[in-house]
């Protein structure tokens, strides 16, 4: 139900000051901080309405008629979008367009929904590093997720983001199912506990159980970075398919046996000797600038460690480089969503172009710099023929991410997704009925019987409080 004041967990308020005024670990709230007060606006994706969004039913026609070739453009113009220049800039370096747009911790904070009410600006937390959540499957909390981890896999650190429209989406009650006269915040686990139990006393056919669907420019963004050390070189793992794995049906990227040394100095070429996930190996020299890097400082490297509870191995540290070599992105132009990854490949192609390839990328003027370094697949149907329940499943997964799961080198977003509902079953934020890939009847009265889907978005099950 809708309702202006609150009674929030004394650990979201504290989140929610930590957001507003910034916070140096143990220390006192630093409200003019440099690095935090910067009052950064999200900016929406600058594509003209001609390109984005695009319209559902073009998309559809594609997908039916499986013109991989032309989905593919379309990712890799929603990747030119995200990746264009900002009009706002951060510690001196101007700011692609996702990375104004409000973390996942921003979007369902408390403060999201007064900022709304006030439309004041505010000081922002940009990167909100922390160990990929997906990491965690089969723990009984999230807060233990979180936890200090000397995992080495846990170097990895991710963050979600979310578009304007998004997120203005989730800051916003909305009538549920509509003219029900009933409305409910998306980002309040009560109220969803409310409208559940509101479809169930209405009798709610299973198709009809479930949140109303986001814009059609809402787009969702998850981000993986490593760290490159300010001097020397650094290891970065780089996906040579699963053969190149010490663990070939598990590859994670601590697994894999082909690295670049990342020069930080931009000056440097040829090969050296490096130590890969515990073996010293000859790699390339690739230049930091061939990545997309931001620099932590002191404040910030304070800041998230606190704020995401980061200790030994996991820390990260002040002076080091986040790279990024990794990003999903997911946006709802068609009522499925569109879903396309992108990962670091050094501007090749991986082994067979599995999962994907930076074939169809556009030109140097659309796609700039280190982001044409990026490899990417897509999977927009769970299966083709896209309606076909015994379909074959499509697959397309992240190197550095879902090659942690289960089966996850067969797995495919769209099914995935399709799953997020609440309540939860089963001890993490997969389902018991967990299917890596194939085809996911949203009418299902086993998967989705008594619950709510969450419109294939994950966070909202997961973060709403
Ligand atoms: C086996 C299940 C699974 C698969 C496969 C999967 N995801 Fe997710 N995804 C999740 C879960 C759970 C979350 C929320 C927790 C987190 O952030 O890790 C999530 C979060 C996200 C988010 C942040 C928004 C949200 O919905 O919470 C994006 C964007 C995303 N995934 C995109 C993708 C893309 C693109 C692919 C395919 C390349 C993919 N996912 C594959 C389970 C999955």
């Amino acid at each position: 139900m809708t309702r202006i004041a609150k009674a929030w967990p004394f650990s979201k308020v504290l989140y929610a000051l930590v957001l507003i005024g910034g916070v140096a670990s143990g220390g006192p709230l630093e409200f003019g901080a440099r690095a935090f007060a910067q009052n950064i606006k999200p900016e929406p994706m600058p594509l003209p309405p001609s390109e984005f969004p695009t319209p559902s039913a073009d998309l559809e026609a594609l997908i039916a008629a499986n013109n991989v070739a032309a989905l593919r453009k379309h990712a890799w113009l929603l990747w030119s979008g995200l990746t264009a220049d900002s009009s706002q800039s951060f510690n001196g370096q101007v700011l692609p367009i996702w990375e104004t747009w409000l973390s996942e911790e921003e979007t369902f904070s408390p403060v999201n929904q007064l900022a709304a009410a006030a439309a004041a600006p505010r000081p922002r937390i940009l990167r909100p590093f922390a160990p990929p959540r997906q990491f965690q499957h089969g723990t009984s909390a999230l807060a233990k997720a979180l936890v200090a981890r000397t995992d080495p896999k846990l170097r990895l650190k991710a963050f979600v983001k979310m578009s304007p429209e998004s997120a203005s989406f989730l800051a916003a009650s909305h009538e549920t199912p509509a003219k029900s006269g009933q409305s409910y915040s998306y980002i309040s686990a009560s109220d969803l506990a409310q409208l559940n139990a509101a479809l169930d006393q209405s009798n709610t056919a299973v198709k009809d159980r479930k949140i109303i669907d986001f814009p059609a420019a809402a787009t969702d963004l998850k981000m993986i970075f490593l760290p490159v050390k300010p001097s020397g070189l650094s290891a970065i793992p780089i996906w040579n398919g699963a053969a190149d794995s010490i663990d070939p049906t598990q590859p994670t990227s601590d697994t894999w046996k082909t690295c670049v040394a990342v020069d930080p100095t931009n000056s440097r070429t040829g090969t050296a000797s490096i130590n890969c996930n515990g073996q010293q190996v000859q790699a390339e020299i690739v230049p930091l600038k061939a990545f997309y890097s931001v620099q932590i400082d002191a404040a910030e490297a304070a800041t998230i460690n606190s704020l995401s509870k980061l200790g030994g191995a996991a820390a990260v540290e002040a002076g080091d480089f986040q790279t990024l070599v990794a990003m999903h992105v997911t946006t709802k132009e068609i009522a499925n969503w569109t879903w396309a990854t992108f990962w670091w490949q050094n501007g090749k192609n991986p082994p067979n172009d599995f999962p994907g390839s930076v074939a169809d990328m556009p030109d140097a003027y659309k796609v700039k710099g280190p982001w044409r370094n990026y490899a990417m697949c897509i999977s927009n149907s769970m299966v083709v023929p896209a309606t076909d329940p015994k379909g074959k499943p499509v697959v397309c997964f992240n190197p550095y991410l879902e090659t942690n799961q289960a089966d996850g080198l067969n797995s495919n977003c769209m099914s995935c997704h399709a799953m997020a509902r609440l309540p939860q079953t089963g001890p993490g934020p997969y389902p018991e009925t967990y299917l890596p890939n194939g085809f996911v009847d949203l009418a299902d009265p086993k998967i989705f019987g008594g619950a709510t889907k969450t419109d294939f978005v994950w966070s909202i099950p997961i973060a709403a409080h």
